[in-house]
């Protein structure tokens, strides 16, 4: 399995881009996780001659690539960082690359929630009919006291959070595969599609 794993910041020092980091070396073994940093994206707006940004077009372009994605989000005011949100729009406004794509969403907080109310947020996000990605069911991997949970060689230091994250992982790569079945009888006509909004006002 090939993943792509975004990091929902762009803070230069953050506890979720070491979250996925680890992950990274943990999980070598049953996958490829390449990080993908969305700090160099432009703040979405839409264009009025429909140029796609050089970075959303590479994003896309691996987010189409990757067997599925992984996302990491803070928690900023309850919801999930602006950047990660510009990102998404980018995506849904240009080549809604997410589009059945499996994800797997997880996050890290210096407080004791391990941004849930973020990951809620984000999931009703995913859930949006232009991004409509296949998010992975009944899964939730909150890191809390992120600031105190990784040592010097950018190892997670709490076991119970490393067992947990390896039986999310598991049924991540299994529902990927359950994903990928399910939709492969699935006639995928994204070229042309309309926005909903579009459709509706016809
Ligand atoms: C503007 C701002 C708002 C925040 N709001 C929340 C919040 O609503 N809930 C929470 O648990 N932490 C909140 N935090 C603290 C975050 O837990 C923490 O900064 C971030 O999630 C950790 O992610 P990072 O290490 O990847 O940057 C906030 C931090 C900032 C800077």
């Amino acid at each position: 399995m090939k993943y792509l794993a975004i990091a929902g910041t762009n803070s230069e020092v953050s506890t979720n881009r070491m979250l996925l980091q680890f992950m990274k070396k943990h999980f070598s073994g049953q996958a490829e996780i390449e990080l993908y940093e969305i700090k160099d994206l432009p703040a979405f707006m839409e264009p009025e001659d429909s140029h796609v940004p050089e970075k959303v077009a590479e994003l896309s372009d691996k987010i189409l690539k990757a067997d599925g994605v992984i996302i990491a989000t803070p928690e900023y005011d309850h919801a999930i960082p602006a950047v990660l949100k510009s990102a998404l729009e980018w995506i849904s406004y240009t080549s809604q690359a997410l589009t059945d794509k499996p994800v797997l969403i997880v996050g890290a907080s210096h407080g004791t929630l391990g941004s849930s109310r973020a990951q809620a947020h984000l999931k009703q996000i995913l859930d949006s009919p232009e991004l409509a990605a296949r998010i992975m069911p009944s899964s939730e991997f909150l890191l809390g006291k992120s600031q105190a949970a990784f040592d010097g060689s950018g190892n997670l230091i709490y076991p119970d959070k490393v067992s947990e994250l390896e039986e999310i992982f598991r049924e991540f790569v299994l529902f990927t595969d359950i994903t990928s079945k399910l939709l492969e009888h699935k006639a995928l006509n994204k070229k042309g599609k309309k926005f909903t909004w579009q459709e509706q006002e016809d």
